[in-house]
């Protein structure tokens, strides 16, 4: 079966009550809900991590090289703007790579106007809030 990766960074397991105005009334928990519902209908298992910890982030694009996962979806959240280490990891992996911004990062301040995610992803979602996940996952799954 194929497999996709969806990776979310850095305080995203507050979304909901984090800053609604800007993320949105949804939880994480719905919108990874709604993603594995659609890659279900689609035939495919999808994997969905979130963590705080840059780390830990890397581990889980290290472990999708080796199990055949055919696409990451990463929301990589403040690491976006900062994490080298991110990227590099994500140029080790030879699949689809497709970032998510629930807002649109480039209406905000000037820091979060560069991406280091960008120089390797193939496509860059942002500004859509939780339907740019789904967007990105079918961008995935129509080019395995
Ligand atoms: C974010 C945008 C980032 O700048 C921010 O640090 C986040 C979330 C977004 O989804 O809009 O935590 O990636």
């Amino acid at each position: 079966m194929n497999k996709v990766l969806v990776l979310h960074g850095p305080n995203l397991n507050l979304l909901g009550t984090r800053q609604p105005e800007i993320y949105g009334r949804e939880t994480l928990a719905d919108i990874d809900a709604a993603l594995r519902e659609q890659a279900r209908k689609a035939g495919w298992e999808l994997v969905s991590r979130q963590s705080n910890h840059e780390g830990e982030l890397i581990d889980a694009i290290h472990a999708a090289r080796l199990d055949g996962t055919a696409g990451i979806v990463i929301n990589p959240a403040a690491y976006t703007h900062t994490s080298v280490a991110i990227l590099d990891a994500l140029n080790a992996f030879d699949g689809k790579v497709i970032e998510v911004h629930l807002s649109n990062v480039h209406r905000r301040e000037a820091f979060r106007h560069h991406s280091y995610v960008s120089l390797r992803a193939d496509g860059v979602i942002a500004g859509l809030g939780s339907r740019g996940y789904g967007l990105a996952l079918e961008a995935v799954m129509a080019d395995a």
